[in-house]
């Protein structure tokens, strides 16, 4: 059996997952995949990685374009991440002829287009299941078991550290500063969690999901999105109140108009599959039209799962090598437009702190009503000692432009002193 020779670029948490996974079971994947796989160079910027993960100098190298150059490699596997230099590393790999693996969802996010072409162009692999919901077989499935199907929408907790974040708000009362130091201290978070805890990660995501499930390029720039760092403790508590639970969602439907596409946190019925998805676990819900509702639930952030997805990826990228390509990529053939989120039509959830005295609610209710929102429910909880109440509202389904416009004048009326959260109701039917 010829070797595959493997290059390695990255060692942080998932690359040294992918060192231990190629060590632990290289004998068990010779057995039961057929492919000898073989570290040939590995490398980091950071030394102390080296003795750490137990690579000596013939392997470890702190250039990554020496392990892309070095004619050894077979298969370039980029795990530095980011949209700058790993940008370079990933076109050049392709351009010398190299398979490359990548759980970059950023970089795929951003520069699909140009790397799938190139790839396409030079009859190469390219490979990025640990992109999208870490050790979650998502992106396979969708390029293999469920080509039969027309999606109509994608949507999921794509985002594990903020998932854990939720949960222990949801769970512990915990506000956000403190969920985001347990998700750090848990390894979780980065240490700059901007990417996590203000929804990009996910919205790269649900780019990449999108783009595969409709056929249609979606880039990050196509995804509204808005993280978890505004959301209070009191609106998950009222949630739970009226029978939802707050999830960081993002979604993808098919519409008449084009592609609605968002990250936002949301609240979803109690009852439904996705609000027990707890923890740092993500799932992905999927409908399509002959094989119906399937959810894929699996531990979406951390050194193993996205290192399982990654050499999974390395060893079908080795299996593929010299004998054509099923890289799973997006054909993209259908350039579908992307729906302007001020035309999203769902139930709305608002909290307004207002001086609790006659008419406020009716003067509230007359904006609403002037932008055609219609209520559907309202909680007020009592008075502060400066005399002003809380109070939350549901809507029925409203425009998100109406509901916009009619919270701009909300907060200008002299009776109402702040508009505390705005939070998107999908009941997900
Ligand atoms: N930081 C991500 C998460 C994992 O928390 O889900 C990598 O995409």
């Amino acid at each position: 059996m010829k070797p595959i020779k493997i290059g390695l670029i990255g060692l942080g948490t998932v690359g040294g997952g992918v060192v231990e996974i190629l060590k632990a079971h290289h004998d068990d994947i010779v057995r039961h995949a057929g492919v000898d796989l073989q570290l040939v160079r590995a490398a980091d910027t950071n030394e102390a990685r080296f003795a750490q993960l137990g690579l000596g100098p013939d392997v470890a190298t702190t250039d990554g374009f020496a392990v892309i150059a070095d004619p050894e490699v077979d298969v370039v596997v980029e795990l530095v991440g980011g949209t700058g230099i790993a940008h370079k590393m990933v076109i050049e790999a392709l351009k010398a002829g190299k398979s490359v693996v990548t759980a970059n969802k950023a970089l795929l996010a951003t520069h699909g287009e140009e790397i799938f072409a190139l790839a396409d162009a030079r009859g190469l692999d390219i490979r990025f299941e640990a992109a999208v919901g870490g050790g979650i077989p998502i992106l396979g499935p969708l390029t293999h078991s469920t080509t039969a199907n027309e999606f109509s929408r994608v949507l999921g907790i794509v985002n594990g550290t903020t998932n854990y974040m939720l949960t222990r708000m949801t769970e512990a009362g915990l506000d956000f500063d403190t969920a985001l130091k347990e998700a750090q201290d848990l390894g979780y978070a980065e240490a700059d969690p901007t990417a996590d805890v203000d929804g990009y990660d996910a919205a790269a995501k649900i780019a990449i999901l999108a783009s595969m499930v409709f056929n249609s390029r979606v880039t990050l720039n196509d995804v509204p999105t808005q993280g978890i760092r505004e959301l209070a403790p009191a609106d998950i508590a009222y949630a739970a109140e009226i029978g939802y639970t707050v999830k960081l969602l993002a979604l993808a439907n098919k519409t008449d108009s084009g592609i609605d596409i968002r990250v936002h946190p949301t609240m979803i019925p109690a009852k439904h599959q996705l609000a027990s998805v707890d923890g740092v676990y993500n799932a992905i819900y999927l409908t399509g039209d002959f094989v119906g509702d399937l959810m894929f639930f699996g531990e979406g952030a951390g050194a193993g799962a996205a290192a399982s997805a990654v050499v999974g990826d390395i060893v079908e990228a080795a299996r593929t090598l010299g004998g054509g390509t099923d890289a799973i990529g997006c054909t993209c053939t259908d350039n579908l437009p992307i729906r302007a989120l001020d035309d999203l039509v769902c139930r709305y959830y608002f909290r307004l702190i207002v001086a609790d005295r006659a008419g406020v609610i009716a003067a509230v209710a007359r904006v609403l009503a002037d932008h055609r929102v219609s209520m559907q429910s309202l909680i007020q909880r009592g008075t502060t000692a400066d005399g002003m109440a809380e109070v939350v509202y549901v809507t029925h389904a409203a425009r998100e432009g109406d509901i916009q416009a009619a919270l701009a004048e909300i907060r200008e009326l002299d009776v109402v002193s702040s508009v505390a959260s705005l939070i998107r109701v999908e009941d997900l039917a």
